[in-house]
Formats: structure tokens, C-alpha cells, sequence
């Protein structure tokens, strides 16, 4: 897919997250897309250090960035020396994916202080240097409300990690009225999927977890009855959401997902179109908190940054699955299974 866009010639690029799952895909895009853009990453990398669930505490892998040619720069966000250093190089544009993306970590303060005040950061930045930022929000923020979910109802999180992505928006909104002149566009990410998702591990979509159960062992698990429902959104849909965002009529908040509900069950019957029969195995949910239906209202999206989803689920999960039989194949399903 190619959006014809010889905007960002000369421009310097900042991805915040570069290395995980949807910065990777960003810096890689770019990288081939706009070859007169300057694309810096900025990642903390993986390291051996845990949260007290056992998930590492960053999943930014250097296998995800083996064909990028671009500057790799290992930092903090919520380091001020690592931040002051980025301040030097003159961004034209902040693609900010850095944060703590494991939703089931309690860690308030760890969560706080890397989503929230280091997006504040971040801000003041862009505000000295004139610099556009588009950050990843999340549909955490909508917590069990009512789907179809849409921008300014029903935003009642649930867990630490949704309220840290609500306080962002909440920081925007502040910014967007105290400085009319800058440029910020916040993605409230629905359930993506797709390619170079491995290295989160066990945080990794259900697609690929599914996919590699019925790989692995021809049976899957899940919990009863399959029937609940989420905004499955595919990798480059949301890459495409980024691209669109540079040109936003306006800046603001703005939903990403496929505009469509659908089950696990769902997720299920496409791994079987492709994969052929396996053995599904109903389990009782252990969450005391779990969202039984999301659905991005993307009326606005469509509106304001010309986004329109691509990728059914169908198709979508068809052009992942070459991936999700390498992973298989070359026995890193123990990244996201465990052994
Ligand atoms: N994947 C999804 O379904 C989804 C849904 C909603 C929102 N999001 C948001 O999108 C963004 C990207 O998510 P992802 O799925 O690619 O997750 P990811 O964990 O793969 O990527 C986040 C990256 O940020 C890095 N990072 C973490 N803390 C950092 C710090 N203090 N300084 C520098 N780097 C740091 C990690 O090493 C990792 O590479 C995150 O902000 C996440 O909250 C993702």
C-alpha cells in the first residue's frame, strides 16, 4: 500500500517505541516510503528487568528493526537527559508508541510516569521546537462502556492503563486550547494485530496466540463461549491511520479500528478457513475485568483524517498467517506460549 506523499521530504521523523510491535512497523513504513525523510528511533529496548506479573518491562525487541537503515538512539522517555538529547535534534514530526502497552500491569506509578508525565514531556517539547505530535491513545480508555464506542462518551476506564491513556487525551485537549498553533492527533487504538507483534510475548493479540495453539498443538483455548466481541484492527490499517494523520483537518482525538465488532469464535473460523480443523476448548473466564464488546465509532476518523479501514478480518488474518507459520517454524511460539 503507497500514499503518494512527497510531504515529508527533508523532514526529521522521531519514533518514540520504534522498536515494539506498531513503532517497528512505522519506522519500516517510512523507511521505504518517504526515503527523503530522516527517521530516528527511540527505544528502551528490551532488558532482563520484570513486572511483578512476570511480562518483561520493555518489548522492544532489535529483531523487529533488522531492515531498518535508519538511527536507532537507546533511551528513556522518562529520563530528562535522554529527553533533552532528543530536544537537540529539531523534530518535525513525534510518532510517540513509547509506553507501558502490558494492560494487565498494577504498577500505578510506573504507569503514570511513563505514559502520562512523559507524554507531558514530550508536549513541552514539541511546543519549544514546533513539532507535530501524533501519539497512541487506546480504546482502554472506554473501559466495559457500551460499544459502538465513540470519541467523549462512556470514557470510564477500567484499569490503571486505560486511565493513563485518558489522562493523555486529557493533557491534549489542555494543550490544543493553550496552544491553537500546534498539531497533535492522538489514535485511540483498538485490538491491533499483524506482524512484528512476537516479541510482546504473552501480551501478544489473540490472532497470533490463536494462531500458534492450533499450529502447535492442533487445539485452542478459549474463554466461554467464544462470543465476545472486540474491534480487531489490522497492522497496517493503523499504520495508514498514522500516515493520514500528518494531513488531519483538524487536530484532536480520533478513534482506529476496523469500524466492525467481531468474535473470537470469529478469529476461529478464519484460522480454520486457512489452517484446517482444530479442537476448540471452552474456558471459565478468571477476569474480574474483561471487555465483552468493543467497537470503534470511526465516524470522525473518516471525517477528519480520511481513514478508511482496508483490512476485514478475513483478510487481515489471511496475510498475517505467513507470518504466524514462521514464528511457528522457527520455534519462537515460546515467546508468546511460554514452554
Ligand atoms: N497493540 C495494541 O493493540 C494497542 C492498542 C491500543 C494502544 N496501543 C498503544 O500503542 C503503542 C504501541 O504499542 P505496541 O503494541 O507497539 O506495544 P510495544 O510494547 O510493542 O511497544 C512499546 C514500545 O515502547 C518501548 N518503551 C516502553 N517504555 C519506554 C520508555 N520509558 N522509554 C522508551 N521506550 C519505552 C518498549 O520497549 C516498546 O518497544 C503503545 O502506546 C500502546 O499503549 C497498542
Amino acid at each position: 500500500m503507497q500514499y503518494i506523499d512527497d510531504s515529508l521530504k527533508g523532514k526529521r521523523i522521531l519514533i518514540t517505541g520504534g522498536a515494539g510491535f506498531i513503532g517497528s512497523n512505522l519506522a519500516l513504513y517510512f523507511q521505504k516510503h518517504h526515503k527523503d525523510a530522516e527517521v530516528v528511533v527511540l527505544d528502551s529496548f528490551r532488558s532482563e528487568t520484570k513486572f511483578s506479573n512476570g511480562n518483561l518491562k520493555s518489548l522492544g525487541h532489535f529483531k523487529n528493526l533488522l531492515d531498518f537503515k535508519g538511527e536507532v538512539i537507546v533511551g528513556d522517555i522518562t529520563d530528562k537527559e535522554d529527553l533533552a538529547r532528543l530536544e537537540k535534534r529539531k523534530f518535525d514530526y513525534i510518532f510517540h508508541q513509547a509506553a507501558i502497552s502490558d494492560t494487565t500491569v498494577m504498577n500505578q506509578e510506573a504507569i503514570l510516569r511513563a505514559n502520562v508525565n512523559a507524554y507531558k514531556d514530550l508536549l513541552d517539547l514539541c511546543v519549544r521546537s514546533n513539532a507535530s505530535m501524533i501519539y497512541a491513545s487506546s480504546a482502554g480508555v472506554y473501559g466495559n462502556s457500551p460499544a459502538p464506542n465513540s470519541i467523549g462518551s462512556g470514557e470510564i476506564p477500567e484499569n490503571v492503563y486505560g486511565f493513563s491513556k485518558l489522562m493523555m487525551d486529557n493533557l491534549t485537549m489542555k494543550y490544543l486550547k493553550n496552544f491553537p498553533l500546534l498539531n497533535i492527533v492522538g489514535l485511540r487504538y483498538f485490538n491491533v494485530y499483524g506482524e512484528n507483534e512476537v516479541y510482546k510475548g504473552k501480551t501478544a493479540s489473540m490472532i497470533l496466540q490463536l494462531g500458534l495453539q492450533a499450529l502447535k498443538s492442533k487445539k485452542v483455548r478459549l474463554f466461554k463461549m467464544g462470543e465476545q466481541k472486540r474491534d480487531f484492527v489490522y497492522i497496517q490499517d493503523v499504520i495508514a491511520a498514522n500516515v493520514k494523520a500528518i494531513h488531519a483537518k483538524k487536530s484532536g482525538i480520533y478513534n482506529v479500528g476496523s469500524g466492525k465488532a467481531r468474535s473470537y469464535n470469529d478469529i476461529i473460523q478464519c484460522l480454520k478457513t486457512n489452517l484446517g480443523d482444530f479442537e476448540v476448548e471452552y474456558i471459565e473466564n478468571p477476569y474480574k475485568f474483561f471487555q465483552t464488546h468493543t467497537e470503534a465509532n470511526i465516524v470522525l476518523t473518516k471525517k477528519f483524517l480520511d481513514y478508511e479501514p482496508r483490512f476485514s478480518l478475513e483478510v487481515g488474518i489471511k496475510n498475517y498467517l505467513s507470518q504466524i507459520k514462521a514464528i511457528h517454524n522457527a520455534n519462537l511460539w515460546e515467546e508468546v506460549l511460554g514452554n
